[in-house]
């Protein structure tokens, strides 16, 4: 099949074009960035560029709409609507006008939010009331997406968990990890976010050396949450691509174990060698885990990467 991958060279899409590859699918990247991979035409554009959708589109079968803008910034947030709303908009518009055979959207656990559940495990039956900009961005996009599912559109709505390529865990300067296991990076983090009285807490454990970072909330509850790799992601996506009983699903996605955040620098100590500060945040834990069974059971794919092997995957790599 011809396949329009969005956010073809970011991190989830960059496996997914890679699994597609490896079974002879072509492949259209749109994003702002090429894919890299040989074989792939890229569409370099916005999602909110009518005419880049247009061309992307042309001879798409089938789209799997990875890309994002994915920020906690607040200035960001009108660019954000515009990526991830005005753009998921308009490729569904191009979809349906070119008859694909299917619409596969990242979503994310955002639009709960995982950090305030009701309840847990959270299940795709708990209330969506995102708390950031982010989450009301992929909760606006979902509703287009059901909108076009409800007039024929076969569309998947996938809810993404936490994210990392393994690499990222032992890399203090990437994007997720730096500022969760890192304490310098989540000063520049929180500096960014403009949360000073938080940075103030941070820096009294900054001697200006790199540290890790085992956060807390204010009641003294160590930090946890589910944090997936990057390819089971993209083979849960591979499988809702392929999958009919998919079709007008809405489904978390990723791993289904929780990591503890003092369990989990532990397990970067062994191959980084750093020390750890233990560092109780004025706010309350994030503490959740998510299920993943509705997935497990409709797409029959399992995750295959728990914290630990991602960890010596990444390991393994740098060596
Ligand atoms: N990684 C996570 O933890 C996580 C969790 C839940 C959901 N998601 C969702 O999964 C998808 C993939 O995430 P990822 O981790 O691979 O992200 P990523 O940031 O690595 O990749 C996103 C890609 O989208 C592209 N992009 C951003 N804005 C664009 C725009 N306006 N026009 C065109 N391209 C644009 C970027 O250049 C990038 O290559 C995203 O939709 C994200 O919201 C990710």
């Amino acid at each position: 099949m011809n396949i329009l991958v969005t956010g073809g060279a970011g991190r989830i899409g960059s496996h997914v074009i890679s699994l597609l590859l490896a079974r002879g699918d072509r492949v259209i990247n749109l994003d702002l960035r090429e894919s890299g991979q040989a074989g792939v035409t890229n569409i370099i554009g916005a999602f909110d560029d009518a005419a880049a959708v247009a061309r992307a589109t042309e001879k798409a079968e089938a789209v799997l709409h990875l890309g994002a803008l994915m920020s906690w910034v607040a200035a960001d947030a009108p660019k954000m609507f515009a990526a991830n709303v005005t753009g998921t908009s308009l490729l569904l518009q191009a979809a349906q006008a070119r008859k694909v055979k299917k619409f596969v959207f990242a979503s994310s656990g955002e639009v709960y939010p995982e950090t305030k559940p009701a309840y847990l495990p959270i299940d795709e039956s708990h209330p969506t009331q995102p708390t950031s900009a982010y989450g009301m961005t992929k909760l606006l996009a979902e509703e287009a997406v059901k909108f076009y599912s409800r007039s024929g559109l076969a569309a998947v709505i996938l809810r993404f968990s936490h994210t990392q390529d393994a690499a990222e865990l032992l890399d203090p300067e990437s994007f997720f990890s730096g500022p969760r296991f890192y304490l310098r990076a989540r000063i520049r983090q929180q500096e960014a976010f403009g949360n000073m009285k938080v940075v103030e807490t941070l820096r009294s454990y900054d001697d200006g050396t790199e540290k890790h970072l085992v956060s807390r909330g204010q009641d003294g509850v160590v930090f946890r949450m589910p944090i997936s790799d990057a390819r089971d992601i993209a083979a849960g996506v591979i499988a809702a691509l392929d999958s009919d009983r998919a079709d007008g699903q809405v489904m978390n996605l990723g791993v289904d174990e929780a990591i503890r955040f003092d369990e989990a620098v532990a397990l970067l100590q062994k191959h980084t060698g750093l020390p750890a500060v233990d560092v109780r945040f004025p706010v309350p834990a994030v503490n959740y885990a998510t299920s993943r069974a509705r997935a497990i059971e409709i797409l029959g794919v399992r995750p295959q990467w728990t914290f630990q092997r991602m960890v010596e995957d990444a390991a393994a790599r740098r060596n």
